[in-house]
């Protein structure tokens, strides 16, 4: 028999590319640069630096239906084929991100909420990276010749422009730093399940 190494509950997040044409990347853009932008609310008294920027508006896909329709054709294609989840989900909130050149943002995860996605239409190479973090509850902390997914707790995402990112809400992420001129406009957006959830004692029936 070979060697088994099985990496056990791995948090799975997925990332694609939506095809948009050029003009409709351009009309989206022309869409977020009309929408209204304050410090983020990640910047609390814990938080610190050049923080990015976040819309108060909850509901920026409404601007953008076409959009708004392929983000969640290709959730549903990650939910159903790669999850297996037999239970449809509903968009709760969707906002923007605008991060400028030096701006970061601070670890954090969406609460009230199963899964969350990103949306990126304009990046260049020296856009902000997204990191992903996940808490190691050993005790140890070592240094390994070769970083790879079974030894290590932070993971760095350079997404293309037009790409769409899902990942579980529960898992911290942040943006790196904004090295490049252009604004980096990220579109996010939350998903909660809907219909009949599990069974026995943990049975809940959520209404659309
Ligand atoms: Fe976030």
């Amino acid at each position: 028999m070979k060697d088994l190494v099985l990496s056990l509950f791995p948090k799975t997040i997925f990332m694609s590319k939506l095809n948009n044409s050029k003009k409709e990347i351009n009309e989206i853009l022309k869409t977020l640069e009309n929408i209204k932008t304050y410090k983020s609310y990640q910047n609390t008294a814990s938080s610190y630096g050049n923080v990015t920027h976040a819309s108060n508006q909850k509901n920026v896909l409404e601007l953008l239906p076409k959009l708004k329709n392929k983000i969640f054709s290709k959730f549903n294609y990650f939910l159903k084929k790669e999850m297996a989840y037999k239970n449809d989900f509903k968009f709760t909130t969707s906002w923007i991100s605008k991060t400028v050149n030096d701006q970061i943002s601070m670890y954090h995860n969406h609460k009230n909420c199963m899964y969350s996605g990103v949306y990126y239409p304009d990046m260049d190479k020296d856009s902000a990276p997204l990191f992903f973090f996940q808490e190691n509850n050993s005790s140890f902390f070592l240094e390994p010749s070769e970083h790879k997914l079974c030894n290590t707790s932070e993971v760095k995402i350079m997404p293309p422009s037009d790409a769409v990112i899902f990942f579980p809400s529960e898992l911290f992420h942040c943006i790196g730093k904004h090295s490049s001129n252009k604004i980096r406009y990220c579109i996010a957006f939350n998903f909660f399940p809907i219909g009949n959830l599990g069974q026995a004692d943990s049975y809940a029936e959520v209404k659309c």
